[in-house]
């Protein structure tokens, strides 16, 4: 029997085996900028011999830069490079710096390059190397885009001149002060804790030294969900220590604010009595912290605002507009060239059995008639869509529709609605549909990346925004795949117009080397995953169908509707969408520049892919694939579960190509994955199913020859139970021990054809408890874990635990299905399950399934 995943929660034991293959692990700390040896100690010869940078003060992004030349040359090639400060001989060197510096240093470049803010220019002629930028970021920049293409095996010859597309290129850490992370999946804060900020920030100097590699120019440290006691004395310095960590790389630090934070109370500042932002006491309250701020942090790029928003306080509290609010913290900054990020995600709970109410449409109602209202320095940060980062989202429509403001793309690299980390989902390809989008303003090309570098509107600000949420755990977001989301972030802000595949592929050469399978397969399973997880989550625009009043983790189509949240589906018995046109909907085609409007108003030209999103129709309803939506709905969730199956074998197949404790780690996600696929396509077919009472044409849905249902298997010690959501289970029903701290057995007799087999167990695996469970075939143990997403592989005993939200319920986010592949089978075999209960946690049980070999179930 060959383990495919085996889950143990004892693995002290097994440290020392372990320990073996720690030789040529890689964790994952150095992500992309491993420089890692390079065969081809021929290339020697053409590289430069020396380092020459041009700025010897040690916390300056140029001395940093040469730092980094001589890491990454000694790292690739073997070859040690000496560097130097002063003025050194040109040819057959490297020299870093800025453009100034340089024609100092060595008089006018010919050819000198046309280079905006940030920008640089690199040119590589055998052994001597020019990287000159506009500013030392710049520099340092250019620095990491030669070691780059040394690390790739790229030894052309270039000369260029790069410049960013726009000036906003930031990342958002939703860190709370206690060192919890809102949507993060990879430990805690690197920032925060106990209300502080800590007192070793190495890794915020490595997350820096990160993002300048993908020239990331400002990190927004805390979450948007803001505490006012950030701005005590004792973290103001805090953060000035976080600036200080961070400056050498040009990364410049943001915080958010609470709006409210002149009443709330903060020690070591004055406590108003009221937040209200024409109230003089309230602008001088906010002048003297600004003042207080760049006191300590000279070059803080400015502050994060989320104001009347999912309960936060704000403008609006006191009868004041938003650009009201806005413009305070505005004033505040304008002396000291900070900006401010004013979230257009602004919303009110609605009530459903209103036809025209859409929570679509708020930020456009409440920003439109403010254009023109905002000061400069302020930046509408926009999300991509105008719901809440869902699998699929139209475009917002307020990039067309405030044209005298400033704006900036809000994405999210940390995928709260898209697996956690848990499942593969490469990114960009999404991003992509909006960046890319016409959105046709004044019947004229208007594309969003053009919108938000400024160039449309001829806006001096904007850019991007991407909610990263690193953590604490060595792979920095909770898996080594995910890592290329966060890598293409960057790419993308500074050039919006590169290509997902290219970015991609950049990324595997520097993170898992050059071998081309490795990066063929890669390749494949990143550019198939959003399709997949759509596929299986939720398609025709109907948005994630998870559970948006928990977890965002697990399927639970039910809880879209019924409340005030405005993600609804209005689903019923016949029909199923929403209706947005402006004929007969809640009018937010409307709120597109006219071509676009027109587009989604008619069923007929708005694409499949958006359908459910525009119109509301019958399930009957034909698309322009030819297939009706329920049956498409059904045929999707499951195409989309059978391509996460393959990711395994994808993945499996790069073993010995990848370090042993990267390749086991992920392959422990894409097992999970295709499982965890397994319950959404049951769960959002099954639910439709029942709803619609319309059968899948294919008789796939709610027919599973293959299961053993645990409620049907005889029961010692086990009871049955109601899973709620009911479609969570399969046939609705699992079963959990009958006290929480005595095991219970569940047994039948197999009525399968003798052979071989795959033998998978759908269990819950809550937060609380690590129930323990064996599974014997004529009391013979042929399986045997423990329920808490630790595991084993093979011989590797490494501790391995999910990053998702925890449920403490048995539900859609707690079903998890374990695989032991490869076990014999002879017909008239009893199959013994013991489940021993732990915590809160009664060994719950929903079925076995065993699939011959490449059947899925
Ligand atoms: C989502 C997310 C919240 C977050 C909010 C925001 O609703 O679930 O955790 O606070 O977006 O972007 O402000």
């Amino acid at each position: 029997m060959r383990l495919r995943a085996r889950i143990e929660e004892d693995e002290p034991a097994k440290r020392t085996l372990r320990s073996t293959f720690r030789l040529h692990a890689e964790s994952g700390l150095a992500a992309w900028l491993r420089y890692a040896p390079l065969p081809g100690a021929e290339h020697r010869a053409s590289l430069p011999s020396h380092i020459v940078a041009l700025n010897s003060t040690t916390s300056s992004p140029v001395y940093i830069a040469g730092q980094e030349l001589e890491k990454g040359i000694e790292g690739i090639f073997g070859k040690q490079c000496k560097v130097h400060h002063g003025h050194y001989g040109a040819a057959g060197s490297v020299v870093v710096g800025t453009l100034d510096e340089y024609t100092k240093a060595y008089g006018n470049l010919t050819g000198a390059p046309d280079l905006t803010e940030d920008g640089f220019w690199l040119s590589t002629k055998g052994s001597t190397v020019q990287i000159l930028g506009q500013n030392e970021r710049g520099a340092l920049y250019g620095a990491f885009e030669y070691l780059s293409m040394l690390a790739q095996g790229n030894l052309t010859q270039v000369a260029y001149a790069s410049n960013p597309s726009a000036p906003i290129r930031w990342t958002n850490e939703w860190n709370n002060l206690d060192g919890s992370i809102e949507r993060g999946f990879a430990g805690n804060s690197i920032f925060f804790a106990d209300g502080v900020i800590v007192s070793n920030l190495t890794r915020a100097a490595e997350y820096a030294r990160l993002l300048a590699s993908i020239r990331i120019n400002a990190v927004v440290v805390n979450n948007v969900n803001a505490n006012a006691s950030l701005l005590t004395p004792q973290n103001i310095d805090g953060l000035g220590r976080i600036a200080d960590a961070m400056r050498p790389y040009g990364v410049q630090v943001g915080i958010s604010l609470l709006f409210s934070s002149p009443s709330s109370a903060v020690q070591g500042q004055t406590n108003l009595t009221t937040f209200d932002p024409l109230d003089e006491s309230v602008i001088a309250w906010w002048t003297n912290v600004t003042e207080q701020i760049y006191e300590r942090v000279p070059d803080m790029a400015g502050y994060l605002v989320k104001a009347n928003s999912e309960g936060q306080p704000g403008p609006i509290t006191y009868n004041r507009t938003l650009s009201q609010g806005a413009n305070l913290f505005a004033k505040a900054l304008q002396p000291y060239g900070g900006i401010v990020m004013f979230r257009a995600f602004v919303y009110n709970q609605l009530n459903e059995s209103d036809w025209r109410a859409d929570r679509a449409n708020a930020a456009v109602d409440f920003f439109q008639p403010l254009d023109g209202e905002f000061d400069a320095n302020v930046v509408i940060q926009i999300k991509y869509g105008p719901i809440d980062f869902q699998v699929r989202e139209p475009t917002s429509p307020l990039f067309a529709d405030i044209p005298k403001s400033n704006t900036a793309i809000e994405l999210q690299i940390s995928p709260e609605y898209l697996g956690q980390n848990c499942h593969f989902v490469y990114l960009p390809p999404l991003w992509k549909t909006v960046l890319d989008f016409d959105l046709r303003a004044d019947n004229t090309t208007s594309l969003v990346k053009d919108i938000i570098s400024g160039r449309r509107f001829n806006r001096s600000l904007g850019g991007s925004a991407g909610v990263v949420n690193v953590g604490t755990n060595d792979t920095w977001l909770g898996s080594h795949l995910a890592m290329s989301n966060l890598y293409a972030y960057g790419r993308l802000a500074w050039n919006p117009s590169d290509d997902p595949t290219m970015m991609l592929q950049d990324w595997v050469r520097l993170t898992f080397g050059l071998d081309s399978s490795v990066i063929d397969t890669i390749t494949q399973m990143s550019l198939e995953s959003w399709p997949a997880y759509e596929n299986y989550s939720g398609n025709l625009g109907i948005q994630t169908l998870i559970d948006i009043l928990y977890t965002h983790f697990g399927p639970n189509p039910q809880s879209q509707d019924g409340n005030g949240w405005g993600q609804w589906t209005r689903a019923d018995g016949e029909t199923i969408g929403m209706d947005r046109t402006m004929s007969n909907g809640t009018g937010f085609s409307g709120q597109y520049p006219s071509e676009v409007a027109s587009m989604f108003e008619n069923i007929a030209t708005t694409p499949d892919n958006l359908l459910l999103w525009f119109h509301h129709v019958n399930y009957t309803h034909v698309l322009k694939s030819g297939a009706t939506v329920i049956q498409d709905f059904y045929d999707q969730h499951f195409a989309g579960a059978d391509t996460a199956q393959t990711f395994v074998s994808m993945w499996e197949s790069l073993q010995g190509k990848i370090d042993e404790e990267r390749w086991n780690d992920q392959l422990f996600r894409q097992v999970f994955q295709a499982g965890h696929s397994i319950v959404w396509r049951d769960a959002i077919t099954n639910f439709y199913h029942n709803l619609s009472g319309i059968p899948d044409e294919a008789n796939r849905v709610g027919n599973h020859p293959n299961r053993l249902e645990a409620e049907s298997m005889t029961l010692d010690g086990y009871k049955l139970y109601a899973v709620s959501p009911y479609e969570a289970a399969s046939n609705y029903t699992a079963i959990v021990t009958s006290s929480n701290t005595t095991s219970g057995t569940a047994t039948t007799t197999l009525d399968f054809d003798s052979g071989r087999y795959d033998l998978a167990v759908n269990y819950y695996d809550m937060y609380g408890g690590a129930s323990h469970f064996v599974v014997s075939l004529n009391n013979h143990t042929v399986a045997e874990w423990t329920s808490n997403l630790r595991q084993y592989i093979g011989s590797i005993a490494a501790p391995r635990v999910l990053g998702h939200t925890p449920s403490i319920y048995i539900d859609g986010h707690s079903a998890t299905r374990i695989t032991f592949a490869n076990v014999t089978i002879t017909k008239g075999d009893m199959l013994k399950i013991v489940g021993t209960p732990d915590g809160n946690e009664p060994a719950p049980l929903d079925y076995v399934v065993l699939l011959p070999p490449g059947v899925v179930d």
